[in-house]
């Protein structure tokens, strides 16, 4: 789906979440949303506040799981997703804290795998994700699953790819400050969401996008099992269309 800008583009997905959102509460039942960072989803964050405030939606019934964090991270920190989702989402609607899931970049090495592997049956549990909304690398990562994350792939510690820790190093104010691993959802996770939801913005990801869209399926462009699932849109602006 092409719209015309960004800001349309994010509307669209903000309405359609708060809708399954309103859908579930005339049943008194959850909605699990798979939620990502970057600046791509900004503005979708900005929409479902917009919604609370104006027009009272209430966020009680919505339980979430985040895609990554880098590996390791303090929640505290700047740099942390944990505040990236505070500071966009968290802190500014009803949602209960204990329903909030970000994956844990404080764990120690020792313990990460049995976080990791907690993480997904977490999600399990409460029933899988019902939409899963996602940016994409220049790699063509989704999550942090870079070139060589297998369909199976499930929460785990991964080494990031040199692409990403560059496109990551402004924010980090140098690239010998990006972590070099981080835990991500993974690609298995990822196709196990009821509906997925892919968005991106601007020409910078357009060549990247004619690869997910219109390339063959492989391990070297994750982002292209998403052909695969039953129910995944892509919605760009204009510019990342450009090269379809
Ligand atoms: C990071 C995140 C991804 C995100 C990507 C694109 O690598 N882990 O989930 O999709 O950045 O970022 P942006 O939306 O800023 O282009």
């Amino acid at each position: 789906h092409v719209y015309d800008s960004s800001e349309a583009a994010s509307l669209y997905v903000a309405r359609e979440i708060a809708d399954l959102i309103k859908e579930r509460q005339k049943t008194s039942d959850n909605v699990v949303l798979g939620l990502a960072t970057g600046s791509t989803p900004t503005k979708v964050y900005d929409y479902l506040v917009k919604f609370h405030k104006e027009e009272s939606l209430s966020f009680k019934n919505v339980i979430t799981f985040n895609l990554d964090e880098y590996f390791p991270m303090q929640p505290d920190s700047i740099h942390s997703y944990v505040r990236f989702m505070n500071e966009h989402l968290f802190d500014h609607i009803d949602i209960l804290k204990e329903n909030i899931h970000i994956p844990d970049g404080s764990c120690t090495k020792e313990n990460v795998k049995e976080f990791c592997d907690a993480y997904e049956a977490k999600i399990e549990k409460n029933g899988g994700i019902d939409i899963q909304i996602l940016g994409i690398g220049r790699t063509g990562h989704i999550g942090f699953n870079e070139p060589g994350s297998s369909l199976s792939s499930k929460t785990r510690v991964v080494r990031l790819d040199r692409v990403t820790l560059l496109d990551a190093a402004s924010d980090f104010f140098g690239l010998e400050n990006v972590p070099a691993k981080a835990i991500t959802m993974g690609v298995g996770t990822i196709m196990a969401a009821k509906r997925i939801i892919l968005m991106a913005w601007g020409e910078g990801k357009s060549l990247i996008i004619k690869h997910a869209v219109e390339g063959e399926i492989k391990e070297s462009i994750p982002a292209t099992f998403l052909q695969h699932h039953v129910n995944c849109d892509f919605i760009l602006d204009e510019a990342a269309a450009s090269n379809l």
